[in-house]
């Protein structure tokens, strides 16, 4: 049992190794490059080419497409874009060292150093991004001012778990470093991912332009990026011994899917308020399927693991499925409250936007702080020293 847990841990973070520096690989050249012809007449705009190419030109370039709306703003603070789009694009590359395993277990100094520089272009990458949020208005257009406050709560929670990440290693607290590294990470792949389903979205709905299917793939992601760390989190854990399962358990799924399908009724009325022009797939790609495959993981996870009597791994998985529940009820109460300033269009994308991440996030919280207070205990002094650099609580050069 022990050898099959370590050998699917192992497999997974290979994928998950591969995923990342795939993803971020692939995104370098064109972030990267994305505001070089501003200062070099004639430099390329990748991206936009690509995406051209790959939906059409009007969707690149024409009505509705980011170039056409912000081309003001982003000539007026080209030197901010560029900072914030440089200094991201090379702390997503750089971050791929971060999770190869053997890299870690072998070169452990290579470790530390790739960690301080990431840490040091990432906050650079996000005070650029604060820095153009506060310099510029938001977009004037369907749903700009709701992708403006996912951008603030984006760049906050983004800077937020990397100092989790910081202050869990200098604890000493293995499994927090591990957790937080991972929803950062999981956050900073929504730059690359964003533009994969905007452009498979303009791809399969010819009547959507660039800024609808963005307002579709940034509600998505507002689901996918907390719950694909929490599901990270728990697939590259240890199984971990067995323990009671609760009596309860198989109650509290049922509860949990009704609480889901209660709020998806309800966010579902809502959705009946906006304007026809508003494409079905921002409500079911945007929250509900992507909320629902979450769910149903969660609950298999925590079936498999009560049925192999694995009390706290099923605990674990369960307080997740609750996340995710009450994500969806917690969507349609920021929808209402959002409506009441934002109005109809951006209220109900602000909802879908920002309303999700909260009830996963918290939970993510809690099931890491208990996993960190009754997982492995801190490594000794000795091996953490040459591991990480830390020593006496401080992490030393
Ligand atoms: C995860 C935290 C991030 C935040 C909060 C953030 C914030 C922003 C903001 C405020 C803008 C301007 C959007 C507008 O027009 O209103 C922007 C654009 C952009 N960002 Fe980021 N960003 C993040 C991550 C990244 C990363 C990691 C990269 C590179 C790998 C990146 C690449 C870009 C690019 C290329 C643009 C230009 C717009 C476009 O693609 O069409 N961002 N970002």
């Amino acid at each position: 049992m022990a050898e099959t847990t370590r050998t699917r841990s192992w497999s997974l973070s290979r994928v998950g190794f591969w995923v990342v520096a795939l993803t971020a690989l692939a995104y370098f050249p064109l972030a990267f490059t994305y505001f070089w012809h501003f200062f070099v007449p004639g430099a390329p705009i990748l991206q936009d080419e690509l995406q051209g190419a790959v939906v059409g030109h009007d969707f690149a370039f024409g009505h509705g497409s980011v170039v056409q709306l912000r081309a003001e703003d982003y000539a007026a603070h080209r030197v901010v874009m560029l900072v914030h789009t440089t200094t991201g694009a090379a702390a997503l590359a750089l971050a791929t060292i971060q999770f190869s395993a053997r890299l870690r277990a072998t070169r452990p100094a290579l470790h530390r150093w790739v960690g301080r520089v990431y840490l040091a272009l990432m906050t650079t990458s996000m005070l650029a991004a604060y820095s153009f949020l506060l310099l510029s208005d938001p977009i004037d257009y369907f749903g700009g001012t709701a992708f403006d406050l996912q951008l603030w709560g984006l760049a906050t929670t983004t800077t937020g778990s990397a100092a989790m990440a910081f202050l869990a290693i200098r604890r000493r607290d293995l499994t927090g470093h591990r957790a937080w590294s991972m929803l950062n990470i999981s956050l900073m792949l929504t730059a690359p991912l964003l533009r994969v389903l905007w452009v498979a979205l303009g791809r399969i709905d010819d009547d959507l332009e660039l800024m609808m299917s963005l307002d579709v793939g940034s509600s998505a992601l507002g689901v996918i990026a907390p719950g694909a760390a929490a599901l990270a989190f728990m697939l590259t854990q240890r199984a971990g011994r067995t323990s009671p399962v609760s009596t309860t358990a198989a109650r509290q799924y049922a509860a949990a899917v009704l609480v889901s399908a209660a709020g998806a009724l309800w966010l579902a009325d809502l959705f009946g308020r906006m304007p026809d022009r508003a494409p079905g797939s921002m409500l079911v790609l945007g929250h509900l399927l992507p909320a629902w495959v979450l769910l149903a993981t969660c609950l298999v996870g925590a079936a498999r693991a009560g049925r192999s009597g694995r009390g706290i791994r099923e605990a674990q998985w369960r307080h997740f499925a609750w996340g995710v529940a009450w994500a969806t009820p917690a969507t349609a109460a920021s929808v209402v409250l959002a409506s009441s300033v934002y109005g109809v269009v951006d209220g109900f994308l602000a909802g879908q936007m920002l309303g999700a991440a909260g009830p996963v996030l918290l939970v993510f919280a809690l099931v890491v702080r208990s996993a960190s207070a009754t997982g492995p205990r801190p490594m000794p002094e000795a091996a953490l020293s040459s591991r990480f650099g830390v020593k006496d609580g401080t992490t030393g050069q």
